[in-house]
Formats: structure tokens, C-alpha cells, sequence
């Protein structure tokens, strides 16, 4: 018997849910239910659907029910989240708003699908910075302990949502003509971001560290069931469409070679390594190495991957390495995640078709 899934919201992540579960063949009665905030038709991923305004019913029967909503009170896992578990589904939710309920398992399948206990029906999806990071950092904290983790971020427009990346684009022709005077959408980003990027992604809180920033510490903690790893990050927004970046440093208790690190990530589930020497530079530099780059993301063989290069030890510290990944914050930062921990729960007969 084939699932019943519902969706709702269909904003940048809930189109790829979407697009998603046709893709990777998910066992489930096609057309999923498709809910937002108002009824209309709408093509999603190529395809037409009718959108139903979010109400009790359309949890009834469900099996699985994916939210890709706006965050907050009025947000939609807030507002139907727990009538939906009522209703008898699981729930898998991209937003931020149960991600550090202690009663709320917060999963990447590749790291800890085991906090899924057989009590739990309603799942959280990390926030996309923590989602790529974390792969990396447990792969190299299972072989050599992590003591400390230095995290810049470079993240795409489309991690805010829709509006966002429409408001980047409506930017460039005005920057074109000129960098002084470019008119934005101060409800979206604080500055123009066409040829520009700002260290402020999220609110600010009192510390002066902003929102995203420590979304990176607690939920990186959580996940990897450990909170004496220490994480200093700084978020910063880039007029990229798709793809965040991050530049990490990494502390180890024990000596890791950048060999061995290699190795390791490149064993490691849902972890590509690409950093390699470029024999195809046309720049005739023999030292040059390959490295992912955020467009890399729109190939599929890469496109559902975390991808690592720069790969190097940090000489001023006893056992430190340095590393830059690369991953599709709308795919594995977002939709994909939600895919897998479902397909993971059918794996392990949590859910039957
Ligand atoms: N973008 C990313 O890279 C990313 C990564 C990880 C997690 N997330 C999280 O994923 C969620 C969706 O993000 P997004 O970028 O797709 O946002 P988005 O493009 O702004 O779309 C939000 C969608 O949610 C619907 N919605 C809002 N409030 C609702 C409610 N109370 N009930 C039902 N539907 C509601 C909206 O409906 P209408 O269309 O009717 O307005 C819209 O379709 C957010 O929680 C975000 O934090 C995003």
C-alpha cells in the first residue's frame, strides 16, 4: 500500500519536496496533498497542482506529512504540527521553531537516524548551514575526536525563502547601472545584496551573535550528541542563488594528516571530496587543486552531496584542520534531509507502504 503524504507549504523548499519525492521514486500515492496558507492552482516542479488551504483535514489518513512553511506562531508546523501527529502521521519539519525541543528528535540521517525512538512521530530537520557541516564534522569527529570548530559561512540568498532570491534579482540591473543607489527590500535583507554580502543572517541576540549563528552551535551539539565540542561561527550572507559555502576550521584531539582526513570524508555517506591536483588549469599553476564551487550543486551527480575540497592541517595548532564544503542548502540543507529521514524510517519499518 503505497503512502499517503501530505505537504505544505509551497515556497522554495516545498517545491523541491515536491520535486524530490517524484525524482527518487518515493513509495507513495501520486499526487501528494499540497496545503498553504490560501487555495490556488500552482506549478510545482513542473507539474500542476491544487493547493488547498491548511486545515484539520488534511491530516486525516495521512502517513507522512513534510512542512516547508514560514517559522513562528503563525508559522505552519506551529500552528499544525501537533494536530497533524494527533491525526495519527509522522511529521518531518524543515523550520527552526522544535529543532531544540529536547523532546524532538533533530536528524541527518547519515549521523543519527537513532534518535527516531519509536515514541517520537514528530522530527525536525536541521537548519541548511548545520545540515553540511555536521556530516563533515562527524565523519572527522568519530575518527579523531573534535575539540573546537572555527565555521565561516558564505550562504545563498535562497536559504531566506523565495523572496529573497526574487528581491536579488530585481537588484542587478539596478547595480549594473550603478553600485550607490540600488533599491531593496529592507524586509528581507538590512543592505542591497546584488555585489555585496553582510555578516547577518537571522536576528541579532543580546551576545551580539546572530540567530543563524548559534542555530550552528546548538543544533551541531544535538545532533552529535555531544556539547563539549565548542563552535565559533560567523553567518555570512552572498549574492549567490543557490548553494552555501562554509570554511571550517577544525580542532582534533588526536593528529588527523590532511591525507587521512581526505580518506575519511571520502568513505564517508552522503560526502564527496574534490580536491585533487588540476591537471586541466589553464592557468599553468602546477600547485593548483580542484575545489567545489556553489554552482557544482546544479549537477546531479553532485547535486544531493556535500561537497569538500581545500583540504589542508593548520600548522598553528598542535592538530588542527582547515577544509571548505559546498552543498545545495534547498536539497541536503532542506528537502532532501526530510526525504531521507522518511525513507530512513522505511528501512526501518517505522513506515510501511
Ligand atoms: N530556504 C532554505 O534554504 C531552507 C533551508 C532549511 C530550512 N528551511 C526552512 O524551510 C521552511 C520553508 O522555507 P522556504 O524557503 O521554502 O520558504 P518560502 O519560500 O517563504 O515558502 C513558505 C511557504 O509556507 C507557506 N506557509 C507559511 N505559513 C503557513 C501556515 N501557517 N500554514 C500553511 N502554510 C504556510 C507559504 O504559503 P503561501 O504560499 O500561501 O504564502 C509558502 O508556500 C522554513 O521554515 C525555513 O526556515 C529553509
Amino acid at each position: 500500500m503505497a503512502l499517503k503524504v501530505t505537504v505544505v507549504g509551497v515556497g522554495m523548499v516545498g517545491e523541491q519536496i515536491v520535486s524530490i519525492l517524484r525524482e527518487r521514486n518515493f513509495p507513495m500515492k501520486w499526487p501528494p496533498r499540497i496545503c498553504a496558507t490560501r487555495a490556488r492552482s500552482e506549478v510545482l516542479a513542473g507539474e500542476g497542482f491544487h493547493v488547498e488551504e491548511t486545515a484539520e483535514g488534511a491530516f486525516e489518513g495521512v502517513d507522512v506529512v513534510f512542512f516547508a512553511g514560514k517559522e513562528g506562531g503563525k508559522g505552519a508546523s506551529v500552528q499544525w504540527g501537533k494536530k497533524a501527529v494527533d491525526a495519527g502521521a509522522i511529521c518531518v519539519d524543515n523550520g527552526g521553531d522544535f529543532r531544540m525541543d529536547p523532546a524532538v528528535p533533530l536528524v541527518v540521517p547519515e549521523v543519527n537516524l537513532d534518535a527516531v525512538t519509536p515514541d517520537k512521530s514528530f522530527i525536525a530537520s536541521p537548519n541548511c548551514s548545520t545540515i553540511q557541516m555536521v556530516l563533515v564534522l562527524d565523519a572527522l569527529h568519530r575518527a579523531a575526536r573534535i575539540r573546537r570548530v572555527v565555521v565561516s559561512t558564505y550562504q545563498s540568498v535562497s536559504g531566506w525563502g523565495v523572496a529573497a532570491q526574487e528581491d536579488l534579482l530585481k537588484q542587478i540591473p539596478h547595480a549594473l547601472k550603478s553600485l550607490d543607489d540600488i533599491p531593496f527590500e529592507p524586509t528581507v535583507f538590512a543592505s542591497p545584496i546584488a555585489f555585496n554580502l553582510f555578516p547577518h543572517i537571522d536576528k541579532f541576540l543580546e551576545d551580539g551573535y546572530t540567530k543563524e549563528e548559534m542555530k550552528m552551535v546548538w543544533e551541531t551539539q544535538k545532533i552529535m550528541g555531544d556539547d563539549t565540542i565548542k563552535i565559533s561561527p560567523t553567518t555570512v550572507r552572498v549574492p549567490v542563488l543557490v548553494g552555501h559555502g562554509e570554511a571550517i576550521n577544525i580542532e582534533t584531539e588526536k593528529k588527523l594528516s590532511a591525507a587521512e582526513a581526505r580518506e575519511i570524508l571520502a568513505n564517508s555517506p552522503g560526502v564527496v571530496v574534490i580536491d585533487e591536483p588540476n591537471t586541466n588549469s589553464p592557468r599553468n599553476d602546477p600547485l593548483e587543486r580542484t575545489y567545489p564551487v556553489p554552482l557544482d550543486v546544479r549537477r546531479p551527480e553532485y547535486q544531493d552531496m556535500v561537497l569538500v575540497g581545500r583540504i589542508r592541517e593548520d600548522p598553528t595548532i598542535e592538530n588542527g584542520l582547515n577544509l571548505w564544503c559546498v552543498a545545495d542548502n534547498l536539497r541536503k540543507g532542506a528537502a532532501l534531509n526530510v526525504v531521507q529521514i522518511a525513507e530512513g524510517l522505511i528501512e526501518r519499518g517505522r513506515l510501511n507502504p
